[in-house]
C-alpha cells in the first residue's frame, strides 16, 4: 500500500534525535496569536504550545536560542503587527527574560553577548519582504544564525516561506519541534491508524473549500456528517428547495457526486434532517425550525435544528475516533450556535478520540466550554485542513527524515 502523505512526514528527524548542547538554535514558531484592538492577547494557546521545544533546548544545554514568527499579514513595517505585543506573554510563560531584536542584523552581536541558554525573539519575520517570496538571500541570513534549524510553528507549516522552508536549504542541521512532532501523531492516531468507526464531522460556508478534504477522506472514514452552509448544496442537490439559503450553486452537480462516490465506497454521509432558519441574519427577529425539506419562502438555513441534534449525537456516540473540522452553524450568533455546541458535547461525552482542526473550529469548541475534553486541538487551522486533504506539508518536507 501506498505510504499516505501523515506517514510520511511521521519519519521526520525531531530535536530529540540530534545534540543541541552548545548549538545556535533557531526556532521557527507561530507566534501568530489573535489580539484585541488594545493588543490584548485573547488566546496564548500557540505561545504555551511552543514552551516544550524552548525548555528543551535551554534544558539540554543549547549555547542560545532564537525565536522566529510571524504575526498578521502585514503590508510594511508597522506597530500594530509588532511582535513587542507578545513579547511580556512570552516572558511570563517563560520564566525568563527574553531579548528583543529589532533587525536580523542586530541578531549575531546579541547572541555574543547572551549568556548560555539565553533566548532571543527577533521582530516580526514578515517585515522583510523576502519572507513570503521565500528570498535566497533572506534564507540563507536566517541560517547564518543558527547551528540547528528547528520547525516548531504546525499553524505556518503549509506555507512555503524563507523562515519555514527556504531557510532548511543552507541550515546545517534541520529538525521538527515537539509540537510539530505532537501534532502529527495526533493525525497518524486519526487517520493512518485509527479505531474503527471513524467519522468525520465537516462544516463550515464553502463546499468548495473542502472538496479536497471530502475526496481524500473517503479512504479514511466509516461515516461523514456534513453540516453547516456546504450542507445546504449537498440538500439542494437531493431535490430540496433552499429558499434564500447560501448554496453554491455551481458545485450541487459535485455534490451529487461525492454522494455517490461516498456510497461506492460505503461511506455513510449524514445532512441535517430539520434546520433553524431566520429571514434575517442581522436581527433575526424571526426564528423557524422546519424539516430541511420545508424551509419557509424568504428564509435561510442558518444551524441544525433538535431532530439533527439528536441524530448526530447518536453517530458521534458510535465512534471511536472524530475529526472535526469546521464549525455546523453561524456559532458566533448565541441564536444560531446550539447545534455545533449541542455536538461538541456529544463529542466530549465520547470515549473516542477526537481531532478538532485548529482555526474557526478550535474556536466554536471553546466556546463550547468543551476545549478541555477532546483529545487534540491543532493549533494549525490551514495547514490542519491541508493535512486532511492528503497533503505534504513544505515545512515537512524540508526537514531530514529519520
Ligand atoms: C494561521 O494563523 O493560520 C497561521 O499563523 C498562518 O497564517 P497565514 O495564513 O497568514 O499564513
Amino acid at each position: 500500500m501506498k505510504e499516505s502523505n501523515i506517514e510520511l512526514m511521521k519519519n521526520t528527524k525531531s530535536i530529540k534525535d540530534i545534540d543541541v548542547r552548545d548549538k545556535r538554535i533557531l526556532i521557527r514558531v507561530d507566534f501568530n496569536v489573535p489580539m484585541d484592538e488594545d493588543f490584548d492577547i485573547s488566546d496564548d494557546t500557540r505561545i504555551r504550545e511552543a514552551l516544550p521545544t524552548i525548555n528543551y533546548c535551554i534544558d539540554n544545554q543549547a549555547q542560545n536560542i532564537l525565536l522566529v514568527s510571524h504575526l498578521g499579514r502585514p503590508k510594511t513595517r508597522s506597530m500594530e503587527f509588532s511582535l513587542k505585543h507578545v513579547l511580556k506573554r512570552i516572558e511570563r510563560l517563560l520564566g525568563r527574560d527574553v531579548a528583543f531584536a529589532e533587525t536580523i542584523e542586530s541578531v549575531s552581536e546579541m547572541q555574543n553577548k547572551i549568556g548560555n541558554g539565553g533566548v532571543i525573539l527577533i521582530e516580526n519575520i514578515r517585515f522583510y519582504e523576502g519572507e513570503e517570496k521565500n528570498s535566497d538571500e533572506l534564507s540563507s541570513k536566517l541560517a547564518d544564525l543558527c547551528d540547528v534549524y528547528v520547525n516548531d510553528a504546525f499553524g505556518t507549516s503549509h506555507r512555503a516561506h524563507s523562515s519555514t522552508y527556504g531557510i532548511a536549504k543552507y541550515a546545517k542541521e534541520r529538525v521538527a519541534g515537539l509540537l510539530l512532532k505532537k501534532e502529527i501523531d495526533s493525525f497518524a492516531k486519526a487517520m493512518a491508524n485509527p479505531l474503527k468507526p471513524v467519522l468525520l464531522i465537516v462544516g463550515g460556508s464553502k463546499v468548495s473549500s473542502k472538496l479536497a478534504l471530502l475526496y481524500n477522506i473517503l479512504d479514511v472514514v466509516d461515516k461523514i456528517i456534513i453540516g453547516g452552509a456546504m450542507s445546504n448544496t449537498f440538500l439542494k442537490a437531493l431535490g430540496f428547495d433552499m429558499q434564500k439559503s447560501l448554496v453554491e450553486n455551481e458545485l450541487v452537480d459535485e455534490a451529487r457526486k461525492i454522494l455517490e462516490h461516498a456510497k461506492e465506497k460505503k461511506v455513510k454521509i449524514y445532512l441535517p434532517v430539520d434546520v433553524v432558519s431566520t429571514d434575517d441574519i442581522k436581527t433575526h427577529a424571526n426564528i423557524k425550525i422546519t424539516p430541511a425539506q420545508d424551509i419557509p419562502e424568504g428564509f435561510m438555513a442558518v444551524d441544525m435544528g433538535p431532530a439533527t441534534s439528536k441524530l448526530f449525537s447518536e453517530v458521534v456516540r458510535d465512534s471511536q475516533t472524530i475529526i472535526w473540522n469546521g464549525p455546523l452553524g453561524i456559532y458566533e450568533i448565541g441564536a444560531f450556535s446550539r447545534g455545533t455546541f449541542n455536538l461538541a458535547h456529544a463529542v466530549s461525552d465520547t470515549y473516542a478520540f477526537s481531532l478538532i482542526g485548529g482555526g474557526d473550529t478550535a474556536d466554536a469548541i471553546d466556546k463550547a466550554g468543551e476545549r478541555d475534553n477532546m483529545s487534540f486541538i491543532s493549533t494549525g487551522g490551514g495547514a490542519s485542513l491541508e493535512l486532511l486533504e492528503g497533503k505534504i506539508l513544505p515545512a515537512f518536507e524540508v526537514l531530514e527524515r529519520k
